[in-house]
């Protein structure tokens, strides 16, 4: 027999009917896709979930989501010597970021073989902009898929344990 739903997407479901009121928006910055497509894929997956996400390029963020929005995504894709010296890409754009004071935060980087300290800079970059921090994930570029489920359901974890 088929089965219907997985249990991380009951967990949503259930999720959403206790936070149905929470709008969210992912904020990215992408130079060849990745990081837009794990952004959409956040964004989708958020919205299953019962937080209507939508994703947006830094370069054109949807002012009237943001200013409705409870739950902001902060992604970007780390930029550095591979080895060492890795910083989220455009951070002339990131700390222009509009004030988030009082919004829930979260980032997210992608990357190809090692992030280094990307998503603690942009945490702080975002925690500057206002945001409380609730959590971050580095996602293989190679597992982008995969890697955004699992954010998504870490956050949904998180919003879950603080509204309980
Ligand atoms: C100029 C440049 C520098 C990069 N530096 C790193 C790096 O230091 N470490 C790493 O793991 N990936 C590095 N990458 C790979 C990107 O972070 C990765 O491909 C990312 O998913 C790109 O996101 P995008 O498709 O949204 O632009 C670099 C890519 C470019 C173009």
């Amino acid at each position: 027999m088929e089965t219907l739903y997985r249990w991380s997407d009951m967990r949503r479901i259930l999720t959403g009917l206790t936070s149905r009121s929470m709008k969210g928006i992912v904020i990215y910055e992408s130079l060849t896709g990745n990081t837009r497509k794990a952004g959409e894929k956040i964004a989708a997956e958020l919205s299953r979930s019962g937080i209507p996400t939508i994703a947006c390029s830094i370069r054109q963020i949807d002012l009237q989501q943001l200013s409705e929005a409870e739950l902001v995504i902060v992604g970007s894709w780390v930029d550095g010597l591979f080895l060492f010296g890795q910083k989220p890409a455009g951070v002339r754009r990131l700390i222009e970021l509009p004030a988030i004071d009082g919004k829930t935060a979260a980032v997210y980087c992608t990357y190809a073989i090692e992030s280094g300290k990307t998503l603690d800079k942009l945490s702080a970059i975002v925690e500057r902009r206002g945001g409380n921090m609730i959590g971050g994930m580095a996602i293989k570029r190679g597992e982008l898929d995969a890697g955004a489920s699992d954010f998504v359901d870490r956050l949904v974890g998180v919003l879950e344990a603080q509204s309980a």
